[in-house]
């Protein structure tokens, strides 16, 4: 069973995702702390971005993280540090804590043990909101990458893996299935009829085969929330489905 919301433009559903992070964060921070918010990069979590800003959390006891980094610095343009500092570290949330992915390492695979390192503080997580790939990647877990399949391992050990995408640009690390599914909250974020179908062809698990995205939806079932919206808004478009 899998919660969806439909919304009309990706202003609505970024705004619809930040409110049910901030409640999802809000509700953990009364309990414990602190609370461990783990992001993705990409052009989708913009708006959502930059809603979450903006509201009212206890934000210096929140620490944020990465799903996946490109091996590149923080200051090109491409990396998700940087556009996680642009648009999400600001506002309210500029008080957030980070802890990033990258690190001075050459590579992703030399910079690896001290990511693992660094994710290993900010355990457990709370809420992890992810992006999806027209070729049924998330995180950076892509279909046909070497060691992907270990990466996906629901049971497996490694909690942050060096992947080098068969067609995306840069080296990265991504955590691994097995880290993500450790998350108490997650969230799938995705724009666009295209992603729409990848997503429902990776929910089904007659079609999901080689789709990285459907071993996420099958082991997190029950728990992940989709959030969607065309890339030009569109009344028809909006819609709740509370589980498939
Ligand atoms: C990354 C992301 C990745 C992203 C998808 C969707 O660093 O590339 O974390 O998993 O979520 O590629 O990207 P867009 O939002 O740009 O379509």
């Amino acid at each position: 069973m899998i919660y969806e919301r439909r919304l009309a433009d990706p202003d609505l559903a970024g705004a619809a995702l930040a409110a049910r992070v901030a409640g999802w964060l809000a509700d953990a921070l009364d309990r414990r702390p602190s609370a461990t918010l783990v992001v993705s990069g990409g052009s989708t979590p913009v708006p959502f971005f930059r809603r979450l800003s903006r509201l009212d959390l206890p934000w210096s006891r929140v620490r944020v993280t990465l799903a996946d980094e490109r091996w590149v610095e923080p200051s090109h343009p491409d990396s998700n540090e940087g556009l996680v500092r642009r648009e999400l570290l600001a506002n309210r949330a500029a008080s957030a804590r980070w802890s990033g992915l990258w690190n001075a390492a050459a590579t992703p695979e030399e910079g690896r043990a001290e990511a693992a390192a660094r994710l290993a503080a900010l355990l457990p997580i709370e809420v992890a909101v992810l992006g999806l790939g027209a070729d049924g990647h998330t995180a950076s877990l892509f279909p046909g990458a070497p060691g992907v399949a270990a990466a996906l391992d629901p049971e497996g050990e490694a909690t942050v893996v060096a992947v080098r995408p068969p067609a995306a640009p840069h080296p990265r690390l991504s955590l691994s299935l097995a880290a993500l599914l450790g998350s108490n909250r997650l969230a799938l974020h995705l724009t666009g009829d295209e992603k729409w179908q990848v997503y429902r062809r990776a929910a089904d698990a007659a079609t999901a085969d080689g789709l990285p995205v459907g071993a996420l939806l099958r082991e997190a079932a029950g728990r992940i929330e989709v959030y969607w919206a065309p890339t030009t808004s569109g009344k028809d478009a909006i819609g709740e489905n509370p589980g498939r």
